[in-house]
């Protein structure tokens, strides 16, 4: 795993962007895995300024890691609703080219089956991370198998608190999520991940110094022949 700390978010979103940008510039139909979140808008941003000055989503396949249990297409805090806002709207990518677990599903376990199949199909070449203050990679809480594919979650009690942020309250917040699985998340041919301010100080340092372990599901990335970690100086302040 490659470390990479910078000054600070803007300086993350462009170093981010880098990598996103050769991936895209050596493959026209290059196959994206996103995430959703606060710390990828800045790379969004860059990869529609990427957009505006010529490079073309036209061929490009996007999957990402996770979606609400209820949410989905038309719901304002649904995963589906975050993407196409901060992202999809403003690039020339095929909206049925972009995938993103079908929360609204009546069988969610089938939903999560016809999820992993397609991935299974459909290597990404580079995989977008954010981290939970927790450690957590997609909806993969602490404890998680580095065996497991898509599945349901529960999510912990910290996870539902963080996310209140983008619901009215945090009762409102679905407990239940489908996430890709730590599996799925390390057949990209390149992981990246992103950790930014003070609150994810202490998962970097267990993702970086401690043992990779469940205990850290983003430790795992340690063990990717092609993966980087992006952090700005406070989310990497105790490695010093
Ligand atoms: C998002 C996801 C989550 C977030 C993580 C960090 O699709 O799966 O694992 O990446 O919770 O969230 P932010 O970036 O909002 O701090």
């Amino acid at each position: 795993m490659e470390l990479i700390i910078v000054e600070d978010y803007d300086a993350l979103s462009k170093e981010g962007y880098r990598i996103v940008e050769a991936v895209l510039k050596a493959k026209q139909d290059a196959c994206l895995g996103l995430a959703t979140g606060s710390t990828p808008l800045g790379l969004y941003k860059e990869m529609i300024a990427g957009y505006k000055k010529g490079l073309s989503y036209k061929k490009v396949t996007s999957y990402n890691l996770d979606e609400y249990a209820g949410l989905g297409e038309g719901d304002s805090q649904s995963y589906r609703t975050f993407m196409n806002e901060n992202l999809f709207s403003h690039i020339d990518i095929d909206i049925s080219n972009t995938h993103v677990p079908d929360g609204k599903n009546a069988n969610l376990e089938s939903a999560c089956r016809s999820y992993n199949d397609m991935l299974a199909k459909n290597v990404r070449d580079i995989q977008i991370l954010g981290i939970g203050v927790n450690g957590h990679i997609a909806f993969n809480e602490p404890g998680t198998d580095f065996e497991s594919v898509t599945h349901v979650v529960e999510l912990s009690e910290d996870t539902v608190l963080q996310n209140a942020r983008f619901f009215d309250s945090a009762s409102e917040v679905p407990k239940r999520a489908i996430s890709m699985g730590i599996a799925n998340i390390m057949e990209a041919k390149a992981v990246v991940l992103f950790a930014s301010g003070p609150n994810k100080a202490q998962a970097v340092y267990d993702t970086v110094k401690g043992e990779i372990s469940p205990r850290c599901p983003a430790s795992v990335i340690r063990t990717h022949a092609h993966s980087y970690l992006i952090a700005d100086k406070a989310a990497a302040a105790l490695l010093q």
